[in-house]
């Protein structure tokens, strides 16, 4: 099975036992994440594209259960950006050299179509030179559409788990897999630069979890790939479990590189979160993006999905600075530039 690894990328689909060997065997990592970081140098070079993720609003109508900002966490701290407060952080993004702004936000019911497609607009017609990328969960068709025409050029919804009774395990019965997939399909169907993704290492998954994610994306062909380790947040009912590992999460990513070789992966906050060199190691296993926060400081911690988030104390300023410093210590080079998906 080891020449399994000399073989990749390869375009034929594994069998259950390739994936299962590649997810859990016991094999050199090392080799895996080297192939991934040269097909992403065939691809992409040393470019590290920056995204700058303003946390719009803390209130969440869903209640997954392994989320801090849960409707049913009653001492989850609430706040919403006012608009001003969004257009400041963008300016300042601006400034410092962000060409792609990321709102992110729980499924805030106070978010009308009108208001989020107003704010999109508005952001397009101040910086025609960015991108503008939506986070704002599950919502109908017409609205992704809206605000599709409103300019967002990208959306970011992570499947979580491409296994329906999984999915059933880590969200109330309302929230379920179809409407999650059927949202997926529609914004890749609308035009959007699409991103999906998954935790790693969340309560109850197991390989095979994993092999039907693999499936999934290679099926689906997103743009763009989340991956981060599970890590509970103490006011959920997963605060026991335990997070998701760096080996296994940079397994996965390094995968995610070798069959979607063009897509623009993250090395997420939480990858930085559950290790001090988490992103940095994300990054020599295939992963491209960086999101620095540029959220206004105040209301950080409330953003709080799982707990110990770094990030959280340091002005924009600081944390992309800190962020220039890691992506060159680990041989990569931070790019000024919209870093839009090299099309298939
Ligand atoms: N641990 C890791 N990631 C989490 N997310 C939400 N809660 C957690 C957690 N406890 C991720 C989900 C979501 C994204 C915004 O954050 O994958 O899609
Ligand atoms: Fe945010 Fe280091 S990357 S403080």
């Amino acid at each position: 099975m080891t020449d399994l690894i000399d073989s990749l990328p390869t375009d034929r689909d594994l069998s259950d036992d390739e994936w299962r060997f590649l997810i859990e065997g016991d094999y050199d990592r090392q080799r895996l994440y080297d192939k991934a970081d040269k097909v992403r140098r065939q691809h992409y070079g040393t470019d590290v594209y920056i995204r700058g993720l303003i946390e719009i609003s803390s209130f969440c109508k869903n209640d997954c259960l392994y989320c801090g900002i849960r409707r049913s966490n009653a001492k989850a701290g609430r706040y919403r950006l006012s608009r001003e407060e969004i257009y400041a952080c963008c300016a300042q993004g601006y400034e410092l050299g962000f060409r792609t702004f990321v709102l992110q936000g729980g499924e805030d019911s106070y978010h009308t179509t009108e208001w989020v497609a107003g704010i999109v607009s508005s952001i397009k017609e101040r910086y025609p030179d960015c991108a503008v990328t939506l986070s704002l969960g599950e919502r109908p068709r017409e609205d992704y559409e809206i605000w599709h025409k409103a300019g967002a050029d990208r959306y970011l919804l992570r499947h979580e788990t491409a296994s329906r009774p999984h999915y059933q395990k880590l969200h109330p019965p309302e929230q379920t897999f179809e409407h999650r997939m059927e949202c997926l399909y529609h914004l890749k169907q609308i035009g959007y630069q699409t991103g999906a993704g998954f935790m790693v290492g969340s309560p109850f998954q197991e390989t095979k979890e994993l092999i039907a994610d693999m499936r999934f994306l290679r099926e689906f062909q997103p743009h763009m790939v989340g991956i981060g380790p599970f890590i509970p947040h103490h006011d959920t009912p997963f605060s026991d479990c335990s997070s998701g590992t760096l080996e296994q999460t940079l397994t996965m990513v390094a995968l995610t590189r070798l069959i979607l070789p063009q897509a623009l992966i993250p090395a997420t906050t939480a990858l930085g979160t559950i290790h001090p060199q988490g992103r940095e190691l994300g990054l020599k296993a295939g992963a491209n993006v960086v999101m620095p926060n540029l959220s206004p400081v105040a209301v950080r911690g409330q953003y709080s999905l799982y707990d110990n988030k770094i990030c959280t104390g340091e002005e924009a300023a600081e944390c992309i600075g800190c962020m220039k410093r890691r992506v060159a210590a680990a041989g990569y080079r931070i790019t000024i530039d919209r870093g839009d998906v090299k099309l298939f």
